[in-house]
């Protein structure tokens, strides 16, 4: 299957302006002749309208937002509105980030609410969700990634869900420099793939990008991103390196 290859940068709360800008060029510069994937990045919201600016002539590296609001607009200090990330070029938003989920106690209801809101405004959306290390260690690690995929999923219709990309991150991987094996990120994809069947079709469990993160680096992508059902990566730390990075962007077979 011919599936959309992406390799994404979640930047975190990473750079203050002037490494951000230089960081975004460097990708920009470097990642040009790489061809037959998407690239996106994710920088703190501060920086992405000037980092639009540096990104905007090179169509095949986008921008998105960290997160988003919940709600349209209003009276909700210190909030980000979709709208808003949609007017400095973003074109992607991240959604249910483990680190929301965990520190910000983001509930379903509202990964709900913000992808709705994302996609009134044109946003495509990367949907990350991945099981705790004692819900592996307990063996309720599929239980626990298909609850994840049906409390949300299930509030939207065919017709818009090709709009999101997954990104299964097991958090006992996040930031702590130990991946999944190749063998359990196929596992856990392939379980993915047999969820959306189920709630949504075949060909569309066919169509859906499923990105793996997770301490996934310049060492360790490309035996990833050769597992059948691993379409590309969702990069923390190592993609604030742009040599890094685009090494992981070359590291399909
Ligand atoms: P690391 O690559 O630093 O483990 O982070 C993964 C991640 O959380 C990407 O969103």
């Amino acid at each position: 299957m011919n599936r959309r290859k992406i390799v994404a940068g979640n930047w975190k709360m990473n750079t203050d302006l002037h490494e951000a800008l230089s960081l975004a060029s460097a990708i920009r510069d470097n990642s040009k002749s790489i061809t037959g994937v998407e690239k996106i990045i994710f920088p703190p919201f501060t920086f992405l309208s000037a980092l639009n600016e540096v990104t905007k002539d090179e169509k095949s590296l986008a921008i998105g937002g960290q997160n988003c609001s919940e709600h349209e607009k209003g009276a909700y200090t210190g909030e980000t509105a979709a709208s808003m990330l949609r007017s400095v070029g973003c074109e992607y938003v991240l959604v249910g980030h483990s680190e929301r989920r965990t520190y910000f106690s983001e509930t379903s209801a509202q990964l709900i609410s913000k992808i709705k809101i994302a996609l009134q405004n044109n946003l495509k959306i990367i949907f990350c969700f991945g099981e705790q290390l004692s819900e592996r260690k307990s063996n309720k690690h599929f239980e626990t990634v298909k609850l994840q995929l049906e409390e949300v999923l299930t509030s939207f219709p065919k017709e818009e869900i090709l709009n999101l990309v997954l990104a299964y991150e097991p958090v006992w991987a996040i930031g702590t420099g130990e991946t999944a094996t190749p063998e359990q990120a196929q596992e856990m994809h392939a379980f993915i793939r047999k969820t959306l069947t189920g709630i949504f079709s075949k060909e569309i469990a066919d169509q859906m990008p499923i990105l793996y993160g997770g301490s996934c680096n310049a060492q360790n992508a490309r035996d990833l991103f050769a597992c059948p059902d691993v379409d590309g990566g969702l990069i923390g730390g190592a993609s604030l390196k742009a040599e890094d990075f685009c090494i992981i962007m070359k590291s399909f077979s």
